[in-house]
């Protein structure tokens, strides 16, 4: 009994990668540094805004920066959903429109995903050596983000 026609399945798989290849997920393409952004919230260190913009900005602002095999499907779809699902929990070119409580709340997030090393994904630090945290750079970024989590007031209602 044959239950698996290899060349048939094979031919398949072949016809689904060239017809995703058509797809093209819309770009987050806009500025990362607006008026909103999270420089205009408070003024942050140099060294923690090239971290940030260095290992988080392609997921957690409105500019990726799309490196060439993007372009390829299914990779492109699923780096796009990555930034998706990362924008919509924390945006650092939005973060000044966030209310009080939610600001505390993503420093605090921030601290803890950052401590525990579980941002930037590691998926995305395996491809992207140079994006990885140095533990010197960890403690920049968590340092900062303790004096930022201090420094929110939430109003009391
Ligand atoms: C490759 C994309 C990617 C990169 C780069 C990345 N993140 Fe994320 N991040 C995500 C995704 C996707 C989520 C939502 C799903 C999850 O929590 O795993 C997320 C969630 C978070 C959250 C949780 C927000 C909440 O309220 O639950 C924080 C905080 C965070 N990221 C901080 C960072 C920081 C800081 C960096 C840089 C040091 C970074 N991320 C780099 C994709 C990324």
């Amino acid at each position: 009994m044959k239950y698996f026609n290899f060349k048939k399945i094979g031919l398949a798989i072949v016809a689904i990668l060239v017809i995703l290849q058509f797809v093209r997920p819309t770009k987050n393409e806009g500025l990362a540094f607006t008026e909103n952004d999270i420089s205009h919230f408070d003024s942050v260190p140099d060294n923690v805004k090239k971290i940030l913009e260095t290992s988080c900005f392609d997921c957690h602002s409105n500019h990726t920066v799309y490196p060439w095999y993007t372009n390829i499907q299914p990779i492109g779809l699923w780096m796009q959903w990555h930034v998706n699902e990362g924008k919509e929990e924390l945006n650092f070119s939005e973060f000044k429109t966030y209310k009080p409580k939610r600001q505390k709340h993503k420093f605090e997030e921030i601290i803890e995903m950052v401590e525990e090393q579980e941002m930037p994904l590691s998926s995305y630090t395996l491809i992207h050596s140079e994006t990885k945290l140095t533990s010197e750079q960890l403690n920049s970024l968590v340092t900062w983000a303790k004096i930022e989590f201090d420094k929110v007031k939430v109003p009391t209602e």
